[in-house]
């Protein structure tokens, strides 16, 4: 599998293919996207795809949805949702790594450019490797961990105040775009768990009803899984939810003090 690290232009094919708007097109607007195929034995290549906006939807996926359905059925992308919470259509436009199904067109000036997530492997155009993001997220155990038999007949409640402690954190989608935006994840993600999954991690952590946090803040304690965030804060510059991974990694980071 290719790396999609943002190649530089001598790695990127001259070959792109060029699609033009439909005759008597009168609001277009340019798309570049990045293709790569592993059974082409090609380099990367940008295609170029004219679309006539006056019969696209609004969204940037409307139009990848509208170029694969009418111009080029072999562009790979993933979608689902189209509203923001599944998380599966997140890649990189226009130099930020987002949503496609929230970002608007009109908000993109000029040509919108499309790469995938950046740092991960590419397994064909905007789709990429999860796998070891998947791993990462398995690895803190993403689920309520309890000691005591759960009350005969009843939930395990929990006061409203302490369901607030969850606000912030249960709305991540795990898009991963804030941890592929991470320059710490991007150079060490067989080690660091990143922002996506550290939010997770606090998101057990802060939960009144789970009973294993100190198992979870051992499983944190190591130079690299949780150290290695240097506060740069891109992850929570991106959140396409608004969330703050950053906020979550100080608090576990605090947690650890507390109990030393
Ligand atoms: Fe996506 Fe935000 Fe969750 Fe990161 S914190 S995975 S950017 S929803
Ligand atoms: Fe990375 Fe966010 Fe920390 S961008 S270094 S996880 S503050
Ligand atoms: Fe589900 Fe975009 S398609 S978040």
């Amino acid at each position: 599998m290719a790396r999609f690290t943002l190649p530089p232009n001598s790695r990127i094919a001259a070959n792109g293919k060029t699609h033009p708007a439909p005759p008597g097109a009168k609001r277009t607007k340019t798309f570049r996207i990045y293709r790569w195929s592993p059974e082409s034995g090609e380099n990367p290549r940008f295609d170029t795809f004219e679309i006539d906006l006056d019969d696209c939807g609004p969204m940037v996926l409307d139009a990848l949805i509208k170029i694969k359905g009418e111009v080029d059925p072999t562009l790979t992308f993933r979608r689902s949702c189209r509203e923001g919470i599944c998380g599966s259509c997140a890649m990189n436009i226009d130099g930020t790594n987002t949503l496609a199904c929230t970002k608007a067109i009109e908000d993109i000036r000029g040509t919108v450019t499309i790469t995938p997530l950046p740092h991960l492997e590419v397994i064909k155009d905007l789709v990429p490797d999860l796998r070891h993001f998947y791993a990462q997220y398995a690895s803190i155990r993403p689920w309520l961990q309890t000691v005591t038999p759960a009350p005969h007949m009843k939930e395990r409640l929990q006061s409203p105040e302490d369901r607030a402690k969850l606000d912030g954190l249960y709305e991540c989608i795990l898009c991963a775009c804030c941890s592929t935006s991470c320059p710490s994840y991007w150079w060490n993600s067989d080690r660091f768990l990143g922002p996506a999954i550290l939010l997770q991690a606090y998101r057990w952590l802060a939960d009144s009803r789970d009973e294993m946090t100190g198992e979870r803040l051992d499983q944190l304690e190591d130079p690299f899984r949780l150290y290695r965030c240097h506060t740069i804060m891109n992850c929570a510059t991106v959140c396409p939810k608004g969330l703050n991974p950053a906020k979550a990694i100080a608090e576990i980071k605090k947690m650890m003090l507390e109990r030393a």
